[in-house]
């Protein structure tokens, strides 16, 4: 995933690039899903756009459905949560192997600089988690660095 971390602190404008690392939640990485890139578009994002995030994955199981969970938390105290059905993303059933989720992003507008913590979960149908990554991104002087 090493360019992975290069194209998101590109893309949410970080200070320091690379700096920045998508992480799984567990630090086996030890998912059904596998995450192997995310690309966003676009890059870098623009203010008030909605913005589109190719997830590339590969999966061990057919998925006939789930969902897609995405938290935000602001310094740690989780400020906006959306839930999505997998099938809406991406037309199921998914084979088992490589598939890319599309997953256009609407969060609301944050404006208090700090650190922001996007996580991003999906499930099955039995809310088994299938994969879950996590980035951080900052917003400082109140200025608007990721809106999407
Ligand atoms: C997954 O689905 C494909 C196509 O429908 C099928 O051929 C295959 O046997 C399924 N694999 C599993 C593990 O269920
Ligand atoms: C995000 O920042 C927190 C606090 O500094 C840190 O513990 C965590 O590992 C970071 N996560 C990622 C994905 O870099």
């Amino acid at each position: 995933m090493g360019s992975l971390f290069c194209i998101l602190a590109f893309a949410l404008l970080l200070p320091l690039a690379c700096a920045t690392s998508i992480k799984y939640c567990d630090n086996s990485g030890d998912y059904v899903v596998k995450v192997s890139d995310v690309k966003i578009s676009p890059n870098p994002v623009v203010p008030g756009k909605p913005t589109t995030f190719d997830i590339s994955a590969s999966t061990g199981q057919n998925l006939s459905n789930g969902k897609v969970v995405i938290r935000v938390t602001y310094f740690g105290v989780q400020v906006h949560t959306e839930t999505h059905d997998l099938c809406e993303e991406i037309s199921c059933p998914i084979t088992a192997g490589k598939f890319v989720l599309s997953h256009t992003q609407s969060l609301p507008i944050f404006t208090p600089p700090g650190l922001y913590t996007l996580r991003i979960t999906m499930e099955d149908e039995l809310n088994q988690q299938l994969t879950c990554i996590s980035f951080n991104f900052s917003i400082r002087f109140g200025s608007l660095v990721f809106n999407s």
